[in-house]
């Protein structure tokens, strides 16, 4: 059902701005204060939820679990960043209970779910966090958190193997309505970065495709790397990176969507619904390696079941764990998927 109240909101932030540019429409929709999607409305998992995710299932705490100790980071801090209903952290802190692991979120109503399961709980953004520089010796993690980041949507033109970004994505009025549009790309410091990344490494791609790629992608990178003294940077999302496996797979021309009851729905029914629904995209991985790797920092990407499978495999795990039905009903799922990727960056 469309809310009305929430169409007319919407309505007067675009007449007010003209056209918006689509990350400043998707901020506005989901984060914005008291009627944002993240801040009002969502539920994740569960009967009524509006989707549900990995972290949501036992086994992916303990998949995370054996990654940690395996990499002999047990018992040093664990920060989560974006950690939706609590429930990573409620697993991930039975099988390690004595961490000090310190949940942060920018969604207040969802901050209210992780510190009900205690330990430390703050609201705020990944890209400015109220950490010390080096304050935060183990783990940075985040599940799903990179493809909430509002992104720019850029249409590329490739004629001659000159890549350029031409135009990009816009919401506009259009009778009483929102509709999303290409006119001609803000070419600011992003822009020309992106370019510069795709000039480089995608010299190919093909005239006309369309890629989602948030500007604030940098600054929060840049922010984990910022509080974390030693340890690792663990990013998990739904994206592509270079790998065969990816080869055959269309990510290009992927306009933002949203999943809810197990289907997908396009950005149209997101603009009939302002505020209502999730809105995501697919991350553009090798471009958050390049990003961590331009600041010095070793990265790697796997696909999420060679992840888990090489730390499972190394470490063994516990037994008796591994025999709970909660966690050995979800290990096949886990160390077979490709559906993830994982961005570890060392510092
Ligand atoms: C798709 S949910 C994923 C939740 C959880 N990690 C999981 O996998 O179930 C995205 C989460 O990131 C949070 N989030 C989105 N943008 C954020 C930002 N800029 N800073 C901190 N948290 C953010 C949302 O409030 C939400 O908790």
């Amino acid at each position: 059902m469309v809310d009305a109240a929430g169409l007319e909101s919407m309505l007067d932030f675009v007449h007010v701005n003209g056209t918006v540019r689509f990350d400043k429409y998707m901020g506005e929709h989901l984060f914005s204060s008291g009627r944002g999607f993240y801040d009002k409305t969502v539920i994740i998992s569960g009967k009524n939820g509006h989707f549900t995710t990995y972290a949501e299932h036992p086994t992916f705490a303990y998949m995370i679990y054996l990654a940690v100790r395996s990499q002999g980071m047990l018992g040093k801090d664990f920060l989560e960043i974006g950690g939706g209903s609590g429930n990573f952290k409620l697993f991930y802190l039975q099988h390690a209970p004595s961490t000090r692991y310190i949940s942060i979120d920018a969604s207040q109503r969802l901050a209210v779910f992780q510190a009900d399961v205690g330990s430390d709980t703050l609201v705020g953004n990944a890209e400015n966090l109220p950490f010390a520089d080096g304050s935060i010796n183990g783990i940075i993690f985040a599940n799903e958190l990179l493809d909430e980041l509002s992104c720019r949507v850029f249409k590329i033109s490739n004629e001659g193997k000159h890549v350029h970004i031409g135009s990009e994505g816009y919401v506009l009025e259009k009778n009483g309505r929102l509709a999303f549009t290409y006119l001609p790309a803000e070419r600011n410091d992003f822009l020309l970065l992106y370019e510069s990344f795709l000039q480089r490494f995608r010299p190919n791609i093909i005239n006309g495709s369309v890629v989602c790629v948030s500007p604030t992608l940098p600054k929060a990178v840049s922010e984990m790397a910022r509080v974390l003294g030693r340890g690792k940077i663990i990013l998990m999302d739904y994206g592509f990176w270079d790998d065969p496996s990816h080869a055959n797979r269309k990510f290009y021309n992927d306009l933002p969507f949203f999943n809810l009851g197990g289907s997908r729905y396009t950005l149209d029914e997101a603009l009939k619904n302002p505020y209502e629904t999730d809105i995501t995209h697919r991350i553009d991985f090798e471009f958050a390696k390049w990003i961590a790797e331009g600041m010095g920092f070793p990265a790697r990407l796997f696909n999420i079941g060679d992840y888990f499978e090489n730390f499972a495999k190394l470490t063994g795990g516990d037994e008796r764990v591994w025999q709970r039905p909660s966690i050995s009903q979800g290990i096949w799922e886990f160390t077979a998927s490709i559906s993830e990727v994982v961005l570890e960056i060392t510092k």
